[in-house]
């Protein structure tokens, strides 16, 4: 029970790396604020995590100002305070470079790297009127390596990593942490029908993937458990990258035929 007592603010917490990263949080013992754009995946998920300790869903789509707003004065209205921040929702959308439209760069943009700005500069507020925190922002590989489709996606992300580097310094004063998790490739249904349906792409990705396996929302979801709790007390600004191995390999390897 490392989050005994808290109380975890996790957004995009309707559906994979969110909803494993509450489901953890809320077996070890925290309260958990679900905050998610899709209202029906979001009640069953609170509904799933009642079972197993105290959740609320609120819905709220993250990259909108005043939505976020009212969703953090709701949640520490129902909660009390905050104490954890997982700023996790976001999009991706594959585009070549040149057919990306400004509407669809506007919204990957808005949806990934607006709303870390939006959430943690709330949640900051509120933190530092209590002394302390801890936030963790969802970037990924993309950060250090991309594909020509993802331009956009690889912006927002590269853009949340050195936000949270800007966010960690600046906030250090009020005793709040801010670090990110970059993961690799993981099976949610960000990536499920692309990845499951075509055995070219899931052989292509282990080929780059030395743990030769892909990852699931629980390996990330205890990465964020070590971040949200004492355990990573002197831990700050970092991006700590849970990707299977994949950033140091400079070559691909073979994949077995059994996989
Ligand atoms: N799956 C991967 O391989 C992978 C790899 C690296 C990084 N990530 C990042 O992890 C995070 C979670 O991705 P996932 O794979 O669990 O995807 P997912 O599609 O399973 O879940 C994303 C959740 O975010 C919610 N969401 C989307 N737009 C929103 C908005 N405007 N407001 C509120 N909620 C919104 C969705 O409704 C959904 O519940 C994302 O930031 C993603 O970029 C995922």
């Amino acid at each position: 029970m490392r989050l005994q007592n808290k109380v975890a603010v996790v957004t995009g917490a309707a559906s994979g790396i969110g909803r494993a990263c509450a489901a953890r949080f809320v077996r070890e013992g925290a309260r958990v604020a679900l905050v998610d754009v899709d209202a029906q995946r979001g009640r069953e998920v609170e509904t799933e995590l009642s079972a197993v300790g105290e959740v609320q869903f609120f819905p709220c789509d993250v990259g909108y100002k005043d939505q976020v707003d009212a969703t953090v004065e709701a949640a520490v209205a129902r909660f009390g305070h905050v104490d954890i921040l997982l700023s996790n929702a976001g999009i991706m959308r594959r585009f070549e470079f040149l057919d990306l439209t400004e509407a669809d760069f506007d919204d990957v943009i808005r949806t990934n790297l607006k709303s870390v700005f939006l959430f943690g500069q709330a949640v900051g507020r509120h933190m530092a009127t209590r002394g302390g925190g801890v936030i963790i922002n969802m970037s990924s590989t993309s950060v250090v390596m991309t594909m020509p489709t993802l331009s956009a996606y690889a912006a927002s992300k590269g853009g949340i990593s050195s936000l949270t580097r800007a966010m960690s310094i600046g906030l250090a004063k009020h005793g709040i942490r801010v670090n990110a998790i970059g993961p690799g490739t993981i099976l949610t249904e960000l990536n499920r029908s692309n990845l499951l349906s075509n055995a070219e792409t899931r052989r292509s990705i282990l080929s780059r993937t030395p743990l030769m396996r892909l990852g699931e929302g629980d390996d990330v979801a205890g990465v964020a458990l070590f971040l949200a709790s004492d355990d990573s007390g002197y831990v700050s600004g970092q991006t700590v990258y849970a990707d299977g191995g994949r950033a140091g390999l400079n070559y691909t390897l073979p994949v077995p035929d059994a996989l």
